[in-house]
């Protein structure tokens, strides 16, 4: 048996048109479509490519889209201050400050000083704390988009065995409270557990979340398990022709494939459910600042 495909791109591309409907309703109703600030400061090619996706994307929504490019060179206060011209600025919904950020500056000040409110990466400690309290608050894009996935083929998660390989604030955490929200046994495994595949083998939903090229093989996969791999790396394809490069993900995908029910492709899995997700997350922080009625999305 081979896996059915998680098409993520399929699932992003209708949270988008709906992400649309709603930010159209809003601005026929309230006058006004939710805005969202992404700060990009330096030059790492990555980030350009990133946030050239979320400009493009936020306008295509319908939202507004305020884009500020800094120099590498910025210093923290700076940055400080100019997130603090966008907390006090009311018609900023949204504020996104893509990481990595240069050396001189620290990452953590950085997202403390967003106000919460704003926070649609949903990386503030009291974002982070109210997803832990199960108190609400905005949820990280990523994370956000994984459960999105795993809900278009499993309607109920509760009791199953979810094992979420990779332990960081932006993936691996905030998947583990979203799947014990969703009352699943949760383990988080990361670089130092022990019997790596064997924990994997327990695991009825599989997320691999670790930035290391095919590390999870097809033998740590329990049959009929569901795996979401957030992977997204950038290797050598000499097959291809010299120098040339190709995409895979944390999970051995073709091996994986054969033992498990169901999967998310590299690419057109998780990484375009991430930018559906700021969006909803742009919509729902505007909706909740302003008082709007917020619309299921
Ligand atoms: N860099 C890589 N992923 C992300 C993300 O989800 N948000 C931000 N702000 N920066 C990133």
């Amino acid at each position: 048996m081979t896996a059915r495909i998680i098409d993520g791109k399929a699932v992003a591309a209708a949270l988008r048109a709906r992400v649309a409907e709603v930010a159209a309703g809003l601005a026929a109703t309230y006058g006004k479509a939710p805005g969202l600030a992404v700060v990009l400061v330096g030059e790492d090619p990555a980030s350009q490519v990133y946030v050239g996706s979320k400009v493009k994307m936020t306008t295509e929504a319908g939202l507004r889209s305020i884009e500020h490019v800094l120099p590498a060179t910025t210093s923290e206060a700076d940055l400080l201050a100019l997130v603090a011209k966008l907390n006090a600025d009311p018609e900023i919904d949204g504020i996104l400050v893509q990481l990595p950020l240069p050396k001189q500056i620290d990452a953590d000040k950085v997202i403390a000083a967003i106000d919460p409110a704003k926070d649609v990466d949903g990386f503030h400690p009291v974002n982070a704390g109210k997803l832990a309290t199960g108190t609400g608050g905005l949820v990280p894009c990523t994370p956000l988009g994984c459960l999105k996935l795993l809900k278009t083929v499993r309607d109920d998660l509760s009791g199953l065995d979810a094992v979420v390989v990779g332990r960081s604030n932006i993936v691996g955490k905030p998947m583990a409270a979203l799947l014990l929200a969703e009352s699943c046994t949760v383990t988080v495994a990361h670089s130092r557990t022990r019997d790596l595949p064997e924990v994997c083998r327990r695991a009825d939903i599989l997320v691999a979340a670790v930035g290391r090229p095919e590390m999870i093989k097809g033998d740590w996969v329990k049959p009929g398990a569901i795996v979401i791999d957030v992977g997204i790396n950038r290797i050598d394809a000499p097959e291809k022709g010299p120098g040339k490069t190709r995409l895979v993900g944390d999970v051995a995908y073709d091996e994986a494939a054969a033992k498990a029910e169901w999967i998310t492709p590299v690419p057109g899995g998780v990484g375009p459910m991430t930018i559906a997700c700021l969006l909803a997350n742009t919509v729902t922080a505007a909706c909740a600042r302003r008082g709007w009625a917020a619309p299921a999305l």
